[in-house]
């Protein structure tokens, strides 16, 4: 009798022990961590852009890493929003499939926009072979991905806790692929998972996120991208949480989602991946392999281009111009037309035909850029006056500043703030 009593007290002893080691493993974190970065296209290091040079995969890695020994416990999901790939340049496949190894070794959710479109399905596979890309209402890519925060991880409990479900959104960019319009598709994501609350990411422009939180309120947070648009504080719009990513991978945000007591809390934050964020030394060595290769392949792209036809180009440099035309030299030797060239080197892309086209003087023209016998590097006073040969006293053309005549190069895409009134003042010369 005695002896079954100990017995028993020992079975339910047990049993308790059990119950407790079952709960605590099937209990799921109340939070995840999204580690959000957007329309890094390629650029493996960090962006030589006017301000610092900022972003890069190793710098990425190390904030990554840091946010890791934050969480603790809770899970890190790495995502990269949209554009994360590079759609020009004879060497985008060596640098895509470098991305994919990294989304890859990294775990990251890789989401698509217009841009990345246009590199088209097949090369999009070979670039990250394994890796999940996602855009909602485009086949053959995922459109979003749940999140189970809280409760249980055993049927019928299952259902208790909080369903986050993170949506990829894109609307067409300019010169991108034609998308599908984001608030019909985000409807759809509602209309198939009603209980849920959102996270949007993508390419979308302000006042389609503004009409997305308006028609949607159970969108907790936005995390996108356009053009150079950034919030460097996350801004709330009635308890909303919006986040503009920038461009070409400079920043990093980092959102913590949790389902605390029945109710959800978001965490954002954003931080410029400048210089003070120390780079990972493995993916820094790997980054320099792979931009030795690209390197290699832009160099041999750009001699194929180099014109045969030298003489009949008629171009003959800025520095000519200089004796007779002292005060347009000054203005113009000082500004960043200038050094359009040399500013690739930083981004290792100095040799990049499909940047020297707007980077460089007559790329592709007779007798342009590139000349072993005549510097043509930045852009000259004869990308926008003409080949100059014979002048004076041959008149050279001279077309007022205008959409049409300086947005060959001062595209919706790549000069999004561009006013021709006022970019001309910071070149204005005569
Ligand atoms: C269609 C023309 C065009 C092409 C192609 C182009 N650029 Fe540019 N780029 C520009 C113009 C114009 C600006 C000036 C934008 C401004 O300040 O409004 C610019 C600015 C930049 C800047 C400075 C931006 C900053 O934020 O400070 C960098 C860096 C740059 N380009 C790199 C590249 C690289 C790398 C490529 C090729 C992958 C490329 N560009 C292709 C036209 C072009
Ligand atoms: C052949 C291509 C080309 C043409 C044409 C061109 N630009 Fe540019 N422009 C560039 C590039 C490339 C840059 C970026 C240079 C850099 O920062 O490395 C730039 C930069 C600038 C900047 C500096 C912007 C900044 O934020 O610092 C101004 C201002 C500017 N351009 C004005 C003009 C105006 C006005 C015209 C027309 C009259 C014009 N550009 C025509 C290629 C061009
Ligand atoms: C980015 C394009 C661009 C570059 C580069 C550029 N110019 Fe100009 N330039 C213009 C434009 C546009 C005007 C006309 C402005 C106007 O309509 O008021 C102009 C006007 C002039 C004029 C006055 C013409 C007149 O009759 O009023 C001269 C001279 C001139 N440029 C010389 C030069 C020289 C020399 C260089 C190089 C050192 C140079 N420009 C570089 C765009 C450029
Ligand atoms: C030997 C002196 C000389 C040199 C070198 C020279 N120019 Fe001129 N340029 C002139 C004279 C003179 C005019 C007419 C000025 C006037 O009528 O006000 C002129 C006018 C211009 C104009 C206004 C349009 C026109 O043709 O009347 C532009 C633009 C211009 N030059 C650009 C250039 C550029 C770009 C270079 C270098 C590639 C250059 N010039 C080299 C002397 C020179």
């Amino acid at each position: 009798m005695k002896r079954s009593a100990v017995l028993g007290l020992l079975l339910l002893t047990a049993g308790l022990v059990l119950a407790l080691v079952l709960a605590q493993r099937f209990q799921r974190p109340v939070a995840v961590n999204f580690y959000l970065t957007a329309d890094t296209q390629g650029f493996l290091v960090p962006c030589g852009c006017k301000v610092v040079p900022a972003g890069g995969l190793a710098r990425r890695v190390s904030a990554l890493q840091a946010l890791e020994r934050l969480a603790g416990n809770e899970p890190v999901i790495p995502v990269e929003a949209t554009h994360g790939f590079a759609d020009r340049g004879p060497g985008r496949e060596i640098l895509n499939r470098e991305m994919g190894r990294f989304y890859a070794s990294t775990g990251t959710l890789v989401g698509l926009g217009g841009y990345d479109l246009l590199l088209g399905p097949e090369a999009l596979r070979m670039a990250a072979p394994g890796v999940p890309l996602y855009l909602a209402g485009r086949e053959p890519y995922r459109g979003s991905k749940a999140f189970r925060l809280g409760g249980w991880g055993v049927p019928p409990l299952g259902a208790r806790g909080g369903l986050l479900r993170l949506v990829f959104l894109a609307q067409t960019p300019p010169g991108g692929a034609t998308l599908r319009d984001p608030m019909e598709v985000m409807a759809e994501e509602v209309r198939l998972h009603p209980a849920d609350r959102y996270m949007v990411v993508g390419q979308l422009a302000p006042p389609t996120t503004a009409a997305l939180l308006d028609a949607f309120p159970k969108i907790l947070v936005v995390a996108v991208q356009w053009g150079t648009d950034v919030t460097t504080i996350p801004q709330q719009r009635k308890g909303q949480w919006i986040l503009y990513l920038g461009d070409r991978g400079r920043r990093g945000a980092s959102v913590r989602v949790a389902w605390s007591g029945g109710q959800w809390e978001v965490l954002p934050m954003i931080r410029y991946l400048g210089p003070e964020v120390p780079s990972d030394p493995a993916t820094a060595a790997q980054v320099a392999q792979v931009l030795k290769a690209v390197d290699a392949v832009n160099v041999r792209a750009l001699a194929a281009l180099a014109s045969a036809d030298k003489a009949r180009g008629g171009y003959t440099g800025s520095a000519r111009c200089a004796s007779c035309h002292a005060d347009a030299h000054r203005v113009w030797s000082i500004s960043p037309h200038a050094r359009a060239t040399s500013d690739l080197a930083i981004d290792h892309q100095q040799s990049n035909p499909d940047c020297l086209v707007c980077h460089a003087t007559g790329l592709g023209k007779p007798g342009g850029y590139p000349r072993p016998d005549l510097d043509l590097s930045g852009v000259q006073c004869e990308a926008c006056h003409g080949p100059s040969e014979g002048h004076p006293p041959r008149p050279l053309e001279v077309l007022p500043p205008s959409q049409a005549s300086c947005g060959t190069c001062h595209t919706p895409r790549d000069s999004p703030l561009f006013d021709a009134r006022g970019y001309w003042q910071l070149i204005k010369h005569k």
